[in-house]
C-alpha cells in the first residue's frame, strides 16, 4: 500500500500530483482508462486549490476494504471555501470564467465523492475509486 502527498503551490505541483496519482493507480492494478480518469480528477482538484485557495495539499493513497482494492484522494486547502457548493457540484458554475466542469467532472470520474467546505475556512474534497 503506497501513498503520495503533494504540497500544492504552483502549476508544476499539479503536474507532479497528476503523475504520482497515475503511477499509484497503475501499481494498484487499474487499467489505462481508469488511470487517466484518476489522474484527471486529481489534476482538476489540485488546479482548483491553486486557482482559488493559493495553496494546499493532495494525498493519494492505495486502499483496501476486505477484498476490494482502490485509491483514495484527499485534497485540502484553507482558502475561501466554496460559496455555492450545490451549484459548483451541479456543474456549469464558475467564479473564474472557467467551464465549471472541474468538480462535477472529478465527481463523475470517481465512485465516491464528498466535499466539506466552510466560508473562510477552506475546502476538503474526498474521493475514492474502486477496482472493478
Ligand atoms: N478549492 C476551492 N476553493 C474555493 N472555491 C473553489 C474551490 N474549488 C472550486 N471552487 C469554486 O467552485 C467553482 C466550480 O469549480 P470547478 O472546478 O467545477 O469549475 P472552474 O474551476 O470554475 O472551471 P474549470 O472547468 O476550469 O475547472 C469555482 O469556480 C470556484 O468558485
Ligand atoms: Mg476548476
Amino acid at each position: 500500500m503506497r501513498s503520495s502527498t503533494t504540497a500544492l503551490a504552483a502549476e508544476a505541483d499539479i503536474v507532479r500530483a497528476r503523475r504520482d496519482a497515475k503511477d499509484l493507480a497503475a501499481s494498484a492494478g487499474f487499467g489505462l482508462l481508469e488511470q487517466v480518469q484518476i489522474a484527471t480528477a486529481v489534476s482538476e482538484l489540485a488546479r482548483n486549490v491553486i486557482q482559488y485557495a493559493g495553496h494546499g495539499e493532495i494525498v493519494v493513497s492505495q486502499i483496501r476494504d476486505g477484498s476490494r482494492a482502490g485509491l483514495e484522494i484527499v485534497c485540502r486547502d484553507r482558502g475561501p471555501g466554496i460559496a455555492s457548493l450545490d451549484r459548483a457540484l451541479a456543474g456549469g458554475y464558475s467564479t473564474s470564467h472557467g467551464l465549471g466542469r472541474g468538480l462535477a467532472g472529478a465527481r463523475s470520474l470517481l465512485d465516491e465523492f464528498r466535499v466539506e467546505t466552510a466560508p473562510g475556512r477552506g475546502t476538503t474534497v474526498w474521493g475514492r475509486k474502486w477496482l472493478a
